[in-house]
């Protein structure tokens, strides 16, 4: 019987933190597990850091301390093609969204 090895989870977040410029501290000790398949609603009131969590998913924010990975690759430079062509984020203001007057 051959045996491969389990496929990495979706998503792993372990003890990130990340502080903005101005020194506020959004996020700190942020563990999260999405597996393969999996469908996840991620609540919480205005400010509590949803959207500064999710700008780690693909590297638009560095994670001030902790780590991200994506189906087993660390978000980072090295990676960030790949991460990209995986984590699409959709902006909530669809202005943010459109940089360019055209389409094309
Ligand atoms: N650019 C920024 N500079 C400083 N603090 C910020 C910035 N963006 C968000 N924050 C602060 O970080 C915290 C988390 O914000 P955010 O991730 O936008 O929360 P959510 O998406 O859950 O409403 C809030 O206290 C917010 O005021
Ligand atoms: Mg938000």
């Amino acid at each position: 019987m051959t045996r491969t090895a389990p496929l990495p989870p979706s998503l792993e977040v372990t003890g990130l933190a990340y502080a903005y410029p101005d020194g506020h501290q959004a996020l700190f000790g942020v563990d999260l597990t999405v597996g393969r398949g999996e469908r996840v609603a991620l609540l919480g009131p205005n400010g509590a850091g949803k959207t500064t969590l999710v700008l780690h998913l693909n590297g638009i924010l560095a994670a001030g301390a902790g780590s991200v990975t994506v189906a087993g690759l660390p978000v980072g430079k090295r990676h960030m093609a790949e991460i990209r062509r995986r984590v699409g984020i959709v902006f909530q203001d669809p202005d943010d969204q459109l940089f360019m007057p055209t389409v094309r």
